[in-house]
């Protein structure tokens, strides 16, 4: 079974990212053959600064190497290293009706906040199907709202099939229900686009200072409190025991808590959960020339398996003479 996810470096990763999408990613790599990847081209959508999105790249890179992902039990590299995914969103775009990505809801949202859609934007979905089918995957673990995107790869790779004959996997989209959405400090969607967010990999000043914003309600100390409404409690819970999350929870329930106390104990256990990531993500990036030769070697892993099905694809449309 081969499962593929990838994740923009459209900024620094968070804690939301690493709960909803790193975690489970780097737990496939020793049941599946798992196809990981940076989606540099899909952050163009959003990024036209160069440098930062060079920076994020490495970043996001150290961030997995460092998480625990291992470049030989799975294939991990950034999308741009593999050109034929360009060459194959070309040939998907003329089986892909306007219609299809007319009604794809997060290129909707992202119109309704106003944003002036640019091409790119709208063929995002185009470019998603191509990473997809290139491979052959069949599984793809996606947050709910990339789901349709996923929807939407089948859907071509469907037609396509069609109309040239088999030659694409259909894949599925698998949405982990027991990652629910983890909360930012707001109580939202924890997300770098609502400024909510806790970093994985930040000072600890910065950490101690991030987490004191997490929003709480105003119920006095010496009143009981609500477990099941707090977003601290939520983040808390990430980071401790099933015995520790009863004990905080018989504590909500009886009065005297303050939050600040929490607080200050969720950036301690924040600071010690990724402490031995933290040294070995300092050590890649201090030899970011490892970190481009490990990429390097997973592109060429990707390659391998996107060219045969590039040499088929072209033979199958005609453009092969
Ligand atoms: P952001 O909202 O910060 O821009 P992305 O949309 O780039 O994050 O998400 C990258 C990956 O991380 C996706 O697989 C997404 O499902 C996951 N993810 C992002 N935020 C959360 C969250 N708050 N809870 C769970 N998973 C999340
Ligand atoms: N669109 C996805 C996101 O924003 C990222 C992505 C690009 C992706 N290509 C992919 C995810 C292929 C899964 C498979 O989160």
């Amino acid at each position: 079974m081969r499962v593929l996810s990838g994740i923009q470096p459209s900024g620094t990763l968070h804690i939301g990212n690493y709960f909803g999408m790193m975690k489970p990613m780097i737990e496939y790599q020793e049941r599946a053959e798992l196809f990981c990847f940076i989606v540099n081209f899909h952050a163009l959508t959003s990024l036209t600064d160069p440098e930062a999105l060079r920076k994020n790249t490495i970043s996001a890179a150290a961030d997995f190497l460092a998480l625990g992902l291992d470049p030989d039990k799975c294939v991990f590299w950034v999308q741009s290293d593999v050109p034929e995914v360009t060459e194959l969103t070309w040939i998907l775009d003329n089986v892909t009706s306007m219609g299809l990505l007319e009604r794809c809801h997060s290129y909707k949202d992202k119109i309704s906040k106003g944003i002036t859609p640019n091409h790119g934007l709208f063929a995002y979905p185009v470019l998603m199907a191509a990473d997809i089918l290139l491979y052959q995957s069949n599984i793809i673990p996606v947050g709910s709202d990339q789901k349709q995107h996923v929807e939407v790869a089948r859907d071509i790779a469907q037609r396509f099939n069609g109309l040239y004959g088999d030659t694409f996997v259909l894949p599925e989209p698998e949405i982990n229900e027991d990652v629910a959405v983890i909360p930012g400090l707001d109580g939202q969607k924890m997300s770098k686009s609502y400024d909510n967010a806790i970093d994985i990999f930040t000072d600890r000043e910065t950490l101690d200072k991030t987490v004191m914003r997490v929003v709480t309600d105003s119920t006095p100390v010496n009143e009981p409190k609500n477990p099941g409404k707090c977003n601290l409690f939520a983040l808390y819970r990430l980071f401790a025991s099933p015995a520790e999350v009863e004990e905080l929870r018989a504590r909500y329930l009886a009065p005297g808590l303050k939050y600040v106390q929490f607080k200050k104990d969720l950036a301690q256990r924040i600071w010690d959960f990724f402490g031995p990531h933290r040294e070995k993500r300092a050590e890649l990036m201090a030899d970011r020339e490892t970190i481009r030769d490990i990429l390097k070697y997973g592109a060429d892993k990707a390659r391998a398996i996107a060219m045969p099905t590039m040499e088929m694809v072209r033979e199958r449309v005609g453009v092969k003479y």
